[in-house]
């Protein structure tokens, strides 16, 4: 087999991307080692900026997300027993798109499946090679039989546990790292949201977020150690723990229900220096990950998409490399903006247990000239609806 570009990869980078080239006339095929009934049974955040809802209605991917989606103009920050709001259209002119990455997932693939994409799920033992040469390629093994794919470019979509980072020499390589002292307890159940808009909530007992995937389903979070087990967690003492980390008008007005999906996630920062070695490019969660307590994994997935996209257009239409050569360059420079806005939110919103008393001092100063400076706010604001591609 032959294709211009091969993406390893059927998550959102790797699909966004593979509808962009599609529909760019850019021939490429998707190989993913998992089915994908398997990748739609992730959960994942679903905040999406407004760059990442002008990518998917470039990709043809928005109809149902401009249907079902909800546009947010705000949201707010609890702490001291009360809500502090961060009015985001009103501080920068612009707002987010509450839509899961779930259905944004779905979304693509059936715009692929539509567009005659080739996706291969399941692919065993996806090998990229030959990337430090013009002529690079690809093996997988499907159904007992070892398959070859030569391309021009492989775009690693892979996420962090892929095989394309891992395939680079690591003297060519420089990653950074924080890993943070514990997790996020989440769940989804199908019960009204306990406000219209989201609440990061700071309490002594630690963080909570209260989120949405619709009117009538609820996603909410609370901050736990890392060795917490989910199953010691039943849905009551959930619910419990998350109403007394929230302000008492949503401690009371909360409408719990059954639990349908229950997971901890361990919070790190993580970098990985540059994002392109000749022919391979890293893309998304394959070159960096955030805590999600700035929502911006997905976005930056989307920006990432958007510079290489950019650059592989360029190449084949107008025969000019300029795009791919500054493609690393441009993705870190907006991947370490957001790593630092993500790092910066999750120092500020969760406790720490070292912080010690000036810690937790100076963590209440840093939210109380939060919410009483305009300008403060303002930054909060333009780093949460994403700053400029
Ligand atoms: N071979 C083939 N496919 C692989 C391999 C491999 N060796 N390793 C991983 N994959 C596939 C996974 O099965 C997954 O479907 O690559 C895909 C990577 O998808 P994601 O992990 O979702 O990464 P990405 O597409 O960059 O999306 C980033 O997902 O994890 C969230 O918070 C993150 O919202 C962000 C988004
Ligand atoms: C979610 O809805 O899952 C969500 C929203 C905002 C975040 C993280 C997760 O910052």
């Amino acid at each position: 087999m032959r294709t211009h570009v091969v993406i390893i990869g059927s998550g959102p980078s790797g699909l966004l991307l593979g509808q962009l080239l599609t529909r760019a006339g850019i021939d490429n095929i998707v190989l993913d080692r998992v089915s994908k009934d398997y990748i739609l049974g992730r959960v994942r955040a679903g905040v999406l900026e407004e760059g990442t809802v002008g990518l998917l209605r470039e990709a043809g991917a928005a109809e149902r997300m401009d249907r079902e989606g909800l546009p947010h103009g705000g949201f707010s920050l609890a702490f001291d027993g009360r809500d502090h709001r961060i009015d985001l259209l009103g501080l920068t002119g612009h707002q987010v798109m509450v839509y899961g990455q779930t259905e944004v997932t779905a979304d693509l693939m059936e715009g692929r499946e539509a567009g005659g994409g080739q996706t291969i799920y399941e692919a065993g033992n996806v090998t990229p090679y030959d990337f430090d040469t013009a002529s690079p390629y690809v093996t997988y093994d499907k159904d007992g039989t070892t398959h070859r794919i030569d391309c021009d470019f492989i775009a690693g979509c892979d996420g962090y546990h892929g095989v394309s980072r891992r395939s680079v020499p690591q003297q060519a390589l420089t990653t950074f790292e924080r890993v943070y002292p514990f997790g996020w307890l989440g769940i989804l159940a199908d019960v009204p949201p306990v406000s219209h808009e989201l609440i990061y909530a700071n309490h002594p007992r630690g963080f909570a977020l209260c989120s949405m995937r619709s009117q009538t389903r609820s996603r909410y979070y609370i901050q736990c150690p890392v060795d917490e087990k989910v199953e010691d967690w039943s849905d009551d003492r959930f619910y419990d723990e998350l109403r007394r980390r929230l302000p008492a008008e949503h401690a009371e007005s909360m409408v719990t229900g059954p639990s349908f999906e229950k997971s901890i996630a361990p919070l790190r920062s993580f970098v990985a220096e540059p994002m392109r070695f000749g022919s391979l490019f890293l893309v998304g969660d394959a070159a960096h990950i955030v805590p999600p307590t700035g929502a911006k994994g997905l976005n930056l997935a989307a920006s990432d998409v958007h510079y290489l996209f950019e650059g592989l257009r360029e190449h084949y239409a107008e025969k000019s490399d300029a795009g791919l050569d500054a493609y690393s360059d441009r993705a870190l420079k907006r991947v370490w903006r957001a790593v630092r806005f993500s790092w910066s939110m999750t120092m500020m919103m969760h406790r720490f247990p070292d912080a010690g008393a000036f810690g937790q001092k100076i963590q209440e100063a840093e939210l109380d000239y939060l919410v009483t400076s305009r300008a403060a706010s303002t930054a909060l604001a333009e780093n949460y609806i994403g700053l400029p591609y």
